[in-house]
Order: structure tokens, then sequence, then C-alpha cells
């Protein structure tokens, strides 16, 4: 079974970006970590960022279409202005778990709502890298 992992805008620049709130990883480190977390699970991940929304839409139904097992979601500042991506995780069969490196709720107001977790499945949140290992036991699970 597949697990689709998708990362929206400005993930790609992990390692560098804000790290006292990101981490030192890389969204590299972090695939890396997560293909050796997904082959002890008997899982496979196909694993992608993009900075563009409607992309993330087409991956989603994309997920869908492939008859993925789940999906892992860090739609990233999308998250919290997106009604499109709440329509396509409603849209679609594949159970979606949201995944922030941060704890949104903790930071700015504007943080506070996610379109995402309105459709969401499940959430990991405030753990970092390792949270997105954390999110792939829960998608094992299903
Ligand atoms: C994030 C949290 C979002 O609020 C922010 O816009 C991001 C990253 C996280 O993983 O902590 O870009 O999704």
């Amino acid at each position: 079974a597949t697990v689709f992992v998708l990362n929206g805008p400005n993930l790609n620049l992990l390692g560098t970006r804000e790290p006292d709130i990101y981490g030192a990883n890389t969204l590299a480190d972090i695939e890396a970590m997560l293909e050796d977390k997904a082959k002890r699970l008997g899982l496979a991940i196909d694993f992608r960022q993009t900075n563009h929304e409607g992309v993330l839409v087409d991956w989603l139904h994309e997920a869908d279409a492939a008859g993925a097992k789940a999906v892992l979601l860090n739609a990233a500042a999308y998250t919290h202005t997106s009604i499109a991506l709440l329509d396509a995780i409603k849209a679609i069969g594949v159970p979606v778990i949201e995944v922030h490196l941060s704890d949104p709720v903790t930071r700015e107001e504007f943080r506070h709502t996610s379109y995402v977790g309105m459709a969401a499945i499940d959430e990991v949140k405030g753990m970092g890298g390792p949270g997105y290992a954390v999110a792939l036991e829960k998608a094992a699970a299903l």
C-alpha cells in the first residue's frame, strides 16, 4: 500500500528556514527518515513538495485515483487559507492526516484556523520532523 506525503509552500526551504521554529532537518532528511520508517511498516511512500495550491489539489485527486492508503498533508500556509484544499479532502475517499512541524495553535492567531483540519481524520503537530513518522504509524494503523 502507498501513502502519499504532500508538502506545501516553503517547505523546500526547511533546514535554513526559521530553524528556531522548524528545526535543522531538511525536507530530504525527513524524506529519508520516512522511507526507512515506511520500509519497516511494509508501506511505500510517494513524497512530494510544491509551492502551488492547485498542485496540492491535483495531487489529492491523484492519491484518490491511485487508491492510496492515506495522505499525510502538511499544506503549510495553505492550511490556514485554502477552502479548495478542504473541498478536495472532502471530495476524495482517501483519509488525510494533517501534519505540521510546529504547533500552529501556539503561534500567531492567523494560524489558528485550519481548513485542512476541518476534513482531516487525524493530526500530528509540534513534533518537528519525527512527527511525520508518527503520522505514518497512524496511517499504517488505518
Ligand atoms: C507549518 C505551519 C504553518 O502555519 C506554516 O505556514 C508553515 C509550516 C508547519 O509545518 O509547522 O509553512 O505547516
